[in-house]
């Protein structure tokens, strides 16, 4: 199983809040900002430098950059939203794509209802974001969506991630790195991670 676990005390710490069954929107809203950007630190670790000259008050130095207009971040509609700001905060010059997908109740084939992607290149690096990685199906369906439109370097940032989840992922895209804040233990009979923090859209957007 492949994924990168970003266990770092402050982010054990502020996802311990985020599970808690009292925790408002609000405050479950700003941690997932917080944290997502955390893990954002350790996700964009790989991004290539290109160097430059600079002039401090003193001399000239060697400098480096990196373009941060190559960084794409694509949300899982809709709980992924809750995780875009943070990415945005550390790269604010990034595109912004959105993926829609529900299960069909009957198929229970996940169904594209929406996809509005910036022009994707080789040189993108692509930051699919959904917190919860469950079963994988919506993952997988994301990427699909985000390869059908060029897209190649691709690394899936979640919250928190099922063990069956990273295994779905990685059956069908291996070449896609996983970052998570916490591998939870399983799935229950209804998709659920256990122990998780309940339904992230719900928690985010009050909407039971
Ligand atoms: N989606 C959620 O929001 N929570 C889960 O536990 C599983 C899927």
């Amino acid at each position: 199983m492949k994924v990168n676990v970003v266990d770092h005390p402050l982010i054990r710490h502020k996802l311990t809040i985020m599970r808690k069954k009292d925790t408002g929107p609000k405050e479950f809203r700003e941690l997932l900002k917080e944290i997502t950007l955390l893990i954002a630190y350790e996700a964009t670790r790989h991004i290539e430098l290109y160097e430059t000259e600079i002039e401090t008050p003193l001399e000239k130095t060697k400098g480096y950059f990196f373009n941060d207009k190559d960084v794409v971040i694509v949300p899982i509609l809709r709980a992924g939203l809750g995780m875009s700001d943070g990415i945005l905060q550390l790269l604010p010059n990034a595109s912004v794509g959105h993926v829609g997908i529900y299960r069909d109740p009957k198929s229970l084939q996940p169904i594209e209802y929406y996809a509005k992607l910036p022009t994707l290149s080789d040189s993108s690096h692509i930051f699919v974001l959904d917190p919860m990685l469950a079963t994988g199906v919506s993952s997988v369906k994301a990427i699909d969506i985000v390869k059908e439109h060029g897209g190649k370097n691709i690394i899936l940032v979640t919250l928190i991630s099922s063990p069956e989840g990273v295994f779905y992922v990685n059956k069908f895209h291996p070449d896609v790195i996983i970052y998570t804040a916490s591998l939870d233990r399983e799935l229950n009979s209804k998709g659920y991670i256990l122990p998780g923090l309940g339904d992230a859209g719900d928690r985010l957007f009050r909407t039971k």
